[in-house]
């Protein structure tokens, strides 16, 4: 097994940090930030009107940095982050190379809610990842986010009776599509019509409508519960020209201070391309 923060994690290996808010404490997550957090990340932290949120995302962007740093040799506070026109961050390479870890271009994504926070790295391609609580409640329901689903993902829904099952793999599918479209660097501009997913019975993607543009067999799709009733979605691009697919996923639970070793998951090799909608505008 690898430890925390292991460089041996070599190009095909892509790594998952899942942190609970409770792992950092108020203090200490304050603590980090003020030394770790740059102005911009500041800023935001600022903004805040629940203590909340601003725990929130405290220990969300400690956890990067605290990531990055391990994979990189950077020191927390010196790694240099831009943002995308969408808002994408990705990290800046020092000019004169990373202290450690492997050359290759390092990619990472980050998701927090409602407590969870969720960090995806991999090298040579690109990442995305979601997390979401199944028992987060809310009086909306999940109705409005079905809405924004393509065609042959609401039939598929319509086939479940209401309930958690039906809860269920309606948030399955919206974990996968903000990881895909996370992964492309889009968010949310990316109308979630215009890709569709099918679910396998338990976990796991059997097939892939992509976006115009995209190609199914670019991606790699898989679905984790770190805890029960919490849906995590990583969606992994399989690797630019002639780059191997990625071949090992580790997976790092807490805050990663020590050397605790990574569970091992198995990672899928491929889904079927679903066929592009009779008559649909592309
Ligand atoms: C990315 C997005 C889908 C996040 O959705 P979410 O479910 O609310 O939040 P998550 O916790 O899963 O992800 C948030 C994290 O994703 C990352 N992120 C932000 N924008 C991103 C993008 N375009 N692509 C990938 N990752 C992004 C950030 O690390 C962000 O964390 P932070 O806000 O604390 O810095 C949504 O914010 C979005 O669509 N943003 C793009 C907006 C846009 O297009 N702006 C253009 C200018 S108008």
């Amino acid at each position: 097994m690898t430890p925390t923060g292991a460089v041996g994690a070599g190009r095909g290996t892509v790594q998952i940090w899942f942190c609970l808010n409770e792992a950092l404490d108020e203090a200490t997550s304050t603590l980090l930030a003020g030394h770790w957090l740059d102005e911009h990340e500041r800023e935001i932290a600022g903004r805040f009107l629940f203590e909340r949120d601003r725990r929130q995302y405290l220990v969300a962007h400690a956890l990067v940095r605290r990531v990055l740093s391990l994979q990189t040799g950077i020191p927390e506070a010196e790694a240099t982050i831009w943002r995308s026109s969408r808002g994408r961050p990705f990290l800046q390479s020092p000019p004169h190379g990373r202290p450690r870890g492997p050359e290759a271009e390092l990619d990472f994504n980050l998701s927090h809610a409602h407590g969870c926070n969720v960090v995806a790295v991999a090298r040579d391609r690109r990442v995305g990842i979601d997390v979401e609580r199944l028992d987060r409640g809310g009086e909306r329901g999940l109705d409005w986010i079905v809405e924004s689903f393509a065609p042959e993902e609401r039939a598929h829904l319509a086939t479940i009776a209401p309930g958690s099952r039906r809860d269920r793999a309606t948030l399955r599918l919206w974990t996968l599509k903000e990881a895909y479209a996370k992964a492309r660097g889009l968010g949310l501009g990316l109308p979630f019509d215009s890709f569709a997913f099918e679910l396998a019975e338990d976990r796991g993607v059997l097939g892939f409508r992509p976006p115009e543009g995209d190609t199914a067999d670019r991606w790699l799709f898989t679905e984790l519960e770190p805890r029960p009733q919490v849906l995590v979605s990583l969606a992994v691009e399989k690797g630019a020209d002639g780059t191997a697919p990625p071949d090992r996923l580790l997976i790092h639970d807490g805050f990663p201070w020590g050397r605790a070793a990574p569970r091992e998951a198995e990672l899928p090799t491929g889904h079927r391309a679903l066929p592009a909608l009779a008559g649909a505008a592309r």
